[in-house]
């Protein structure tokens, strides 16, 4: 028998579903460049592959330091940010520790929590805002003693950012804060300042587009990093993820341009959703936009699969939202106007349906 906490969780899930457009993971619409992945398959070619990798990840985590300004000490790396979220959060939540975050957010947090023992603190988020509730968030913190803060900028799946000067007012409760900038390339955040209670997770999953490589890393302190590196699994990252997120590094031109097109386009189809009559999107500074439609979540987005555009429902998380990823213009044209021809068409069955019902 699993243990309580586990019978009573439901796994992380995400429908299946094909599509021509798939803008529903928040990936990169654009690949990798072809030649960069020839070139490190090339390398790789003539290693052994029947050698462990280095436990350490020295090289990635090396090249990550010089990139930021960092000793190696004050980096790890992992298959994807995930894993490292997996380690570090039983570090610092045991049994009763109490944890704040703002809801709806990354749902893989609250099961780490649950599995570790941890008491979730939700703190509700008003995705209409475009921020997080920096203020309702300290308040729950200073209610307790050694509270742990996870706190996700740009959000997932609102898309909102903490208010300017965020993580210092956490970090000046006492707190440990464990803060999560897989988006924040979107909002062009920068690195905040190490601290031995501040945990910084970054991921090559979204601004860099390899998603599929599985590449996170953190940033802390040297003895902040020890302790996680207790409890991550030695020999998570393979020698291909290594290289190819080295190589990325080597090109700080591929997360630029993805990013500018990001955020251009980002622009684009707020302005546009908006126009669309029952559509409300909400703000975002991140490489997705979640909005409320007046017809039901479901039909709309099942009427957009129909039409060959797969986005996601987060309306268990939001009422009555959907989230879109930004993809490339064609795409998100294409998603824009399904979109609003899918409103149209509910608006007409809605009119029908009460003209019928009033006869
Ligand atoms: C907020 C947030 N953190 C972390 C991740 C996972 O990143 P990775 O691919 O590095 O595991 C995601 C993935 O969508 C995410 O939305």
């Amino acid at each position: 028998m699993s243990r309580d906490v586990v019978a009573a969780m439901t796994a992380y899930t995400l429908e299946l579903r094909e599509a021509a457009i798939k803008l529903n993971q928040n990936e990169s619409p654009t690949d990798f460049p072809q030649e960069l992945k020839e070139k490190v398959l090339a390398e790789m070619a003539t290693r052994h592959w029947n050698i462990y990798p280095d436990f350490e990840s020295m090289m990635l985590r090396g090249a990550l330091a010089k990139t930021h300004g960092y000793d190696t000490a004050n980096v790890l790396v992992g298959n994807g940010s995930n894993e490292l979220l997996a380690a570090t959060i039983p570090t610092f939540v045991g049994p009763g520790t109490p944890v704040v975050f703002p809801k709806p957010t990354f749902a893989l947090y609250e099961k780490l929590v649950a599995v570790a023992g941890g008491i979730a603190l939700p703190i509700a988020v008003d995705p209409s805002t475009g921020l997080l509730p920096l203020d309702e968030m300290l308040h729950a913190i200073d209610r307790c003693d050694n509270a742990v803060v996870i706190v996700c900028s740009p959000n997932n799946p609102t898309g909102g950012v903490l208010p300017g000067g965020g993580i210092d007012a956490m970090l000046a409760t006492g707190a440990t804060v464990l803060f999560d900038r897989a988006y924040g390339d979107f909002a062009e955040d920068t690195m905040p300042p190490l601290h031995d209670r501040l945990v910084t997770f970054s991921t090559f999953s979204k601004a860099w587009g390899l998603a599929g490589l599985r590449v996170g890393w953190l940033a802390s302190t040297a003895s902040t990093c020890r302790e996680i590196r207790k409890v991550k699994l030695p020999y998570s990252l393979n020698i291909i993820s290594e290289a190819v997120a080295a190589t990325a590094l080597e090109h700080p031109e591929i997360r630029t341009r993805n990013v500018a097109a990001t955020i251009a386009e980002r622009a684009r189809m707020f302005e546009a959703m908006k126009k669309i009559e029952g559509v409300t999107p909400f703000p975002s500074r991140s490489n997705f936009i979640a909005f409320t439609t007046q017809h039901n979540v479901k039909d709309v987005f099942n009427a957009l699969h129909a039409g060959g555009i797969l986005i996601r429902d987060v309306s268990a998380a939001v009422p009555n939202a959907l989230r879109v990823s930004v993809g490339t213009p064609a795409e998100n044209d294409a998603f824009l106007a399904a979109l609003k021809q899918i409103m149209k068409a509910e608006g007409r069955r809605m009119n029908r349906g009460m003209d019928e019902s009033c006869r």
